[in-house]
């Protein structure tokens, strides 16, 4: 596996040394090295994780909209990114924008109760696939999102819910205390509790 920069590990937590590598090290970077390229087979493989996560009835409620740095796809998403995440996710190898199927065509009936949670689920196995192949992703709600819904054409029936910015951290890359410090709600009942 790829070494990728900055990418010490929660040390606050006393089973982080046995979580697997892949999770253990993911973080979301808000400095992309802006030389690093994707090639069209490393954007299909990501989108492909993607498309292998499971979804509740496999209903699959999930689209991609891929933008590599460098298309015109590309330049026409960053002038629609916010002001807090043009910055570093203009200089990301990828833009993802993340669509979510919500209703049957012309009808107000919900295509799914769980898309979103669907949703966000494919986009956590391309980030998990992505840092298998060294690189990192900052996923974001920073964008302005009507203006995307109109960019793309999007259906009624789907929604614009999320980007995410997919690259190289550069090498000046630091991992900042939010993305380290977790909280401690996951409880369960243990042996010497009862
Ligand atoms: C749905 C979602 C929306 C997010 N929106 C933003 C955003 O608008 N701007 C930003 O800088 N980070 C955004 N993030 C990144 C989170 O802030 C980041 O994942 C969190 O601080 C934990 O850090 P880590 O991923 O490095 O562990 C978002 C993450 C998710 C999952």
């Amino acid at each position: 596996m790829e070494e990728i920069p900055g990418d010490a590990p929660d040390e606050t937590h006393e089973t982080v040394d046995r979580l697997h590598p892949l999770l253990a090290r993911r973080w979301s970077p808000r400095v992309f090295d802006p030389a690093h390229e994707l090639t069209e087979a490393d954007v299909d493989l990501l989108l492909e994780a993607a498309r292998w996560a499971p979804s509740a009835g496999n209903s699959q409620p999930w689209a991609f909209h891929a933008a590599r740095r460098g298309t015109p796809e590309h330049a026409a998403l960053v002038p629609l990114l916010a002001g807090s995440s043009a910055p570093w996710a203009s200089t990301a190898s990828l833009l993802l924008v993340n669509l979510c199927h919500e209703l049957v065509e012309d009808t107000d009936w919900e295509y799914s109760e769980f898309s979103r949670y669907d949703l966000g689920q494919a986009v956590a196995h391309l980030t998990i696939q992505g840092e298998a192949m060294g690189l990192a992703c900052r996923q974001f709600r920073a964008f302005d999102r009507d203006a995307i819904t109109a960019l793309l054409d999007v259906p009624e029936h789907w929604s614009v819910l999320t980007m995410a910015a997919v690259g190289r951290p550069a090498p000046e890359a630091e991992r900042g205390p939010r993305a380290s410090t977790r909280t401690t709600q996951v409880t369960w009942p243990r042996e010497d509790d009862r």
